[in-house]
């Protein structure tokens, strides 16, 4: 029998607002609360007989206060002799732990500024950071989970005068653990406190169409590779607008090369590390021929595609043409939401594939397929654009009414994606380099004339974030 159990998604106090159930594959199965109240409707809604996990249900009944801990270190109870008491006054401005299911040893904390969460015992055990637990400088776990005995339960909670720590003595070996209430709350669960980021982002993106295009801001080379301030700075202009220009950069490959790795390491690919491009046909792409390139994201062939791409041309002589298209594909979206929302909802869930087998020794194609809008399975929030129409592999797999509403899609998202009024057109001037997110921004070039020398690298999506996480936003695990 398949083991299913109920994992709390929402919770506001102790009310389960939603909730998935997970069988042993992942597979998971959402319910909203009017579901949930109904036992029943979760039988009915499986095939496979659900066994409710006794650990989770008494998050679904009202908070039985027991035991209450205040600010008060020099003075801290002990729970075998402590007295029940009533919740919390909410008005308060203090600090406070309790527990909050005697059966569970569910501990609630209330913030300062009133807002309550809960914690489960052994979360809050394997959550340990002291140096004996967890590797202080590797940030490495080292506690072994499973040695937490399944029952563990605090005998001590102990909320320091300054208000930014809370100390746990556990039963079962006495071992003290010591919480920051700032990461307690940043790491919260049962509410979580802090809105999840989709995929890690700290700073909203600003949308952008053609008009506000011109407003994008650049930095100057010599800032970017001496101070790190230029660098924080190039890193905020990418993540905000996922364009992010500079000027001033000698026009030869060694300095493109060492300011693409300012940021990070290159990542190789069959085309090579740091790349070099004529309209020589030195691989099977047509990047390497002179035709235009309509709007795309480069590398949808991959599992993980590229996340970062630097263009700079070093040269474009005896011809004309060759202006540099970008489109914010985050814009597009939002815009085919308001729009076609159907046509957002199949361009979110078709599947498709895509390919690389230009050269005679390479035949890529991604684990499995991908939507062209991609979204984050926790927070439902748009991350990442896969569209490159011209890699897109034979479309498999659909219902002939999925193929006709997919092309219909299509039509609509190619329609917004080449209005005028969404496209930034630019002719990169030599000692003029983008960096462009390839998860957000499309890319494109009109047809030329002549020798245009195109160099630039790619960087991989994680290490981009690495980046900004470590320079801009001095974030701590
Ligand atoms: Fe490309
Ligand atoms: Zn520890």
């Amino acid at each position: 029998m398949a083991s299913l159990y109920l994992r709390p998604q929402h919770l506001v106090g102790s009310r389960v607002l939603s909730a998935s159930l997970l069988n042993r594959n992942g597979a998971a199965a959402a319910f909203n609360s009017a579901a949930l109240r109904n036992v029943a409707s979760l039988h009915s809604a499986s095939a496979t007989p659900i066994r409710w996990s006794s650990s989770r249900l008494p998050l679904t009944n009202p908070i039985i206060p027991a035991c209450r801990f205040l600010t008060t270190p020099t003075s801290p109870v002990l729970l075998p002799n402590a007295t029940p008491s009533a919740k919390p006054d909410t008005s308060g401005a203090e600090l406070e732990a309790w527990i909050s299911d005697p059966a569970q040893y569910v501990v609630s904390v209330r913030f300062p500024d009133g807002a309550v969460t809960a914690f489960d015992s052994i979360w809050l055990r394997d959550h340990c950071r002291c140096p004996a637990c967890f590797h202080q400088v590797t940030k490495q776990r080292l506690l072994d989970t499973c040695s937490i005995p399944a029952d563990i339960k605090p005998t001590q909670m102990v909320v320091s005068a300054d208000q930014t720590k809370l100390d746990i003595s556990w039963a079962n070996d006495g071992h003290v653990t010591s919480y920051d209430l700032a990461w307690l709350r940043k790491h919260s669960y049962a509410p979580k406190l802090q809105p999840v980021e989709p995929a890690g982002r700290k700073r909203p993106k600003l949308l952008w169409d053609r008009e506000i295009a011109q407003t994008i801001p650049s930095v100057r080379f010599d800032d970017v590779m001496n101070t790190e301030e230029g660098l924080a700075k190039w890193l905020e202009n990418t993540d905000i607008y996922g364009i992010g220009f500079v000027d001033g950069v000698p026009t030869t490959p060694e300095a493109t090369e060492k300011l693409a790795r300012r940021i990070a390491f290159i990542r190789e690919t069959h085309y090579g590390g740091f790349w070099d491009v004529s309209a020589n046909m030195a691989h099977g792409d047509t990047a390497y021929t002179a035709i235009a390139l309509p709007a795309h994201t480069d590398t949808t062939y991959f599992t993980d595609p590229i996340g970062l791409q630097l263009f700079h041309i070093l040269e474009h002589s005896g011809g004309v043409g060759g202006e540099s298209l970008y489109v914010d594909a985050f814009h597009v979206a939002d815009r085919l939401r308001t729009s076609h929302p159907w046509a957002y909802d199949v361009l979110s869930r078709t599947r498709i594939s895509a390919h690389s087998a230009g050269d005679a020794n390479t035949h890529i194609k991604p684990a499995h397929t991908f939507p062209i809008l991609n979204h984050d399975p926790a927070t439902g929030a748009l991350y990442q654009i896969r569209f490159n129409n011209d890699d897109r592999s034979p479309l498999v797999g659909l219902s002939p009414a999925d193929v006709r509403e997919f092309y219909a899609a299509l039509r609509e998202w190619t329609k917004l994606m080449r209005d005028p009024a969404n496209e930034l057109w630019i002719k990169l001037q030599p000692g003029r380099a983008a960096m462009v997110d390839n998860w957000r921004v499309l890319h494109g070039r009109a047809s030329f004339t002549g020798y245009r020398r195109l160099t630039g690298a790619y960087i991989n999506w994680d290490d981009f974030r690495s980046r900004v996480r470590t320079v801009l936003d001095k974030e701590d695990v």
